[in-house]
């Protein structure tokens, strides 16, 4: 069973890139938690966890520019969470690739929530505001 499952009507934003953008960013973490419910060797674990911080990134980058276009009010404050995020998850990365003790089904229910809350409190704001 993937942990996340896309539903239009809990994660929709009304764009279809973005909607698109957090499907493949679903899809990713399904991967990221595939592994290690695998208990995949680190190598992979590295690289699968490089994959979502690397597409959390790109994503991120997109998104912001959609927000500058529309000339979105709270840019600055989206900005800044995705900035915390990004940095949440090196961390997550890091203290789980150097041994700490952090249980594998913490990483993933903390990055389910964080996934699910942001795209359901914040960008659904901006899914408004773009209407
Ligand atoms: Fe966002």
């Amino acid at each position: 069973m993937p942990l996340i499952e896309w539903d239009s009507d809990r994660f929709s934003v009304k764009n279809e890139k973005m909607d698109d953008q957090h499907k493949r960013w679903i899809e990713i973490i399904n991967s990221l938690h595939e592994s290690l419910m695998k208990s995949s060797g680190m190598e992979t674990l590295e690289k699968v966890f490089q994959d979502v911080l690397d597409y959390t990134a790109f994503h991120f980058y997109e998104e912001e520019k959609l927000l500058e276009e529309m000339n979105y009010p709270h840019l600055y404050d989206h900005k800044v969470i995705h900035e915390n995020f990004k940095e949440k998850m090196e961390k997550l990365k890091d203290e789980f690739m150097s041994g700490g003790i952090i249980l594998r089904t913490e990483i993933m229910s903390i990055l389910k929530n964080w996934l699910e809350d942001h795209i359901i409190k914040e960008d659904k704001r901006y899914s408004i505001a773009q209407m």
